[in-house]
């Protein structure tokens, strides 16, 4: 278990240390002069699900999101990182554009999501792709590095996500006794899919060499399993995979939020105060609210298209209703995201033209981030959230959602393709983003939802929400983790 508090020669206790491993941040670095730096709240779901987790006596390593050719920044940034209780891994830009824009978000990224594999030029993909990966192994030593740098005895180290599947074999090539855990925050594909994958094995086995592998959903873990027993011909059994009689532990363990971070923002006058102008200047209207990284996995173009639908066949809604839809630029350097930017421009130019009125648009659509409490806010205030997946994680926007409407208990249309469907289902509507017809029909139902309905939903998901929390789910994971790997050092000394 994990609350096993250690005791020092000199009689004081300290808490476990945890490692916490992550491409990026949680905060992500703007340079402001040769040795000065601010720091800003990073975006995405991995780092607001890991903003919950107090339990432990917690570093983090990652990159800053920013390239840092010379020495004098990088020491002024290690500083100003280190009263974060961040370590950063320094990537140059060669490093960035082969294994972050490259491998991770052009290949593992959309393939994982049941995009497929880049498609374009295959010759040229196929070379790439040979580098691409030597730069992600490459980057993944880094990130171990760091990490053996600062590696005490004792310490757990947590490798987070798609861009850090190297990691745990490397950080186990170099001390064996190291308790390593990998989660994924991405869904784990069929294994159909997984296979396609020039280097599937390699990464399978890299990410076997953990103590613990976990994933949001038992679907993802099984997908898991099977792409080992199917790809690699190892044995599947209930608690992992076994090769040689080696246990890798495959377990599911769904995020959560920390509820009360909302509920505490929701209090305070100054979110009170933007409540009340947004529901002035959204009089006599219903809102609809989507937010979302501006990714192709979270299917904005669909969605838009299925409120033009419901505009279509809803007239008597056309001027009583708007969509607010919040896309958090992202990745902008991958060709694929730039390409997804014009495109929802185009879409949203087009029905804006087509249903707008002298005094009124039908949506309204930001290009940018908002910070915490303006999102709150918006949170609060709006009748229903779409969120339309085609592929998701967890999605842990509708899990804020939910905690946010606990006064006006609006209503959740969300995909059955995000991994938050197996939790929120019982008081969402689900759709098939992909079927602009039933989302349409969806957004009618739940703006016509009763008071009662809408009432009973909510209670449902917010009592979910707010017991599931990233807090517990971290110390689970933890707690997990370390029995697994005594587990393991029994077997061997028997
Ligand atoms: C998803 C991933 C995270 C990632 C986030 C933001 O939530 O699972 O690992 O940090 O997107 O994407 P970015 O590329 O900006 O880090």
């Amino acid at each position: 278990g994990l609350s096993e508090r250690c005791d020092t020669h000199d009689g004081k206790s300290y808490r476990q240390r945890l490692l916490v491993v992550a491409n990026r941040l949680p905060v992500t670095a703007i340079r402001k002069g040769e040795d000065s730096w601010s720091l800003e709240l990073s975006a995405g779901g991995l780092v607001s699900a890991l903003l919950g987790v107090k339990e432990f006596e917690a570093r983090w390593i990652g990159w800053a999101g920013v390239n840092v050719p010379d020495e004098t920044g990088q020491k002024a940034l290690t500083k100003a990182l280190d009263e974060k209780r961040c370590i950063p891994v320094f990537l140059d830009e060669e490093i960035v554009h082969q294994y972050y824009n490259g491998y991770c978000n052009n290949i593992l990224w959309p393939l994982f999501h049941y995009l497929g594999l880049p498609q374009e030029d295959r010759l040229a993909t196929t070379r790439s792709f040979q580098s691409q990966f030597e730069a992600y192994k490459k980057a993944n030593q880094m990130f171990a590095d760091v990490v053996n740098k600062h590696y005490l005895e004792g310490d757990v180290v947590w490798c987070h996500d798609y861009h850090l599947m190297f990691l745990p074999k490397c950080l186990k090539e170099h001390n064996s006794k190291m308790k390593v855990g990998w989660f994924l925050h991405t869904p784990f594909p069929s294994s159909e899919i997984h296979r396609t994958l020039p280097s599937r094995s390699e990464l399978l086995r890299a990410v076997l060499a953990a103590d613990l592998v976990g994933f949001h959903t038992y679907d993802y873990a099984r997908h898991f399993v099977s792409a080992c027993t199917r790809i690699l011909g190892l044995e599947g059994t209930p608690e992992g995979v076994e090769d040689q009689g080696r246990l890798t532990r495959v377990a599911a363990f769904p995020i959560g939020i920390d509820s009360d971070r909302f509920r505490r923002a929701l209090e305070l006058n100054q979110v009170e105060e933007h409540i009340k102008e947004l529901e002035k200047r959204f009089e006599g209207r219903k809102v609809m609210l989507g937010v979302d990284r501006l990714d192709m996995i979270k299917g904005i173009p669909q969605k838009i298209l299925a409120f033009e639908k419901f505009l279509e066949e809803n007239v008597d809604w056309r001027d009583k209703v708007v969509l607010l839809q919040i896309a958090v630029p992202t990745r902008t350097d991958v060709p694929e995201y730039q390409k997804l930017t014009s495109q929802v421009h185009e879409i949203v130019g087009r029905i804006n033209g087509r249903f707008g009125t002298l005094t009124a648009v039908p949506i309204h659509h930001l290009d940018r981030s908002l910070d915490f409490h303006a999102l709150c806010a918006l949170y609060a205030v709006t009748d229903v959230a779409l969120v339309t997946s085609l592929r998701d994680g967890m999605n842990l926007v509708s899990y804020e959602y939910v905690a946010c409407q606990d006064k006006k208990k609006g209503v959740l249309i969300l995909s059955e393709f995000a991994g938050a469907a197996q939790s929120l289902g019982g008081g969402a509507v689900l759709v098939n983003p992909w079927n602009v017809t039933e989302v349409a029909t969806a957004i009618a139902q739940a703006l016509d939802m009763s008071p009662g309905e809408r009432e009973k939903r909510h209670r449902h998901n917010y009592v979910h929400v707010t017991t599931h929390t990233a807090q517990e789910w971290a110390e689970t994971f933890v707690s997990e983790l370390n029995d697994t790997v005594v587990e393991a050092q029994l077997r061997t000394r028997q």
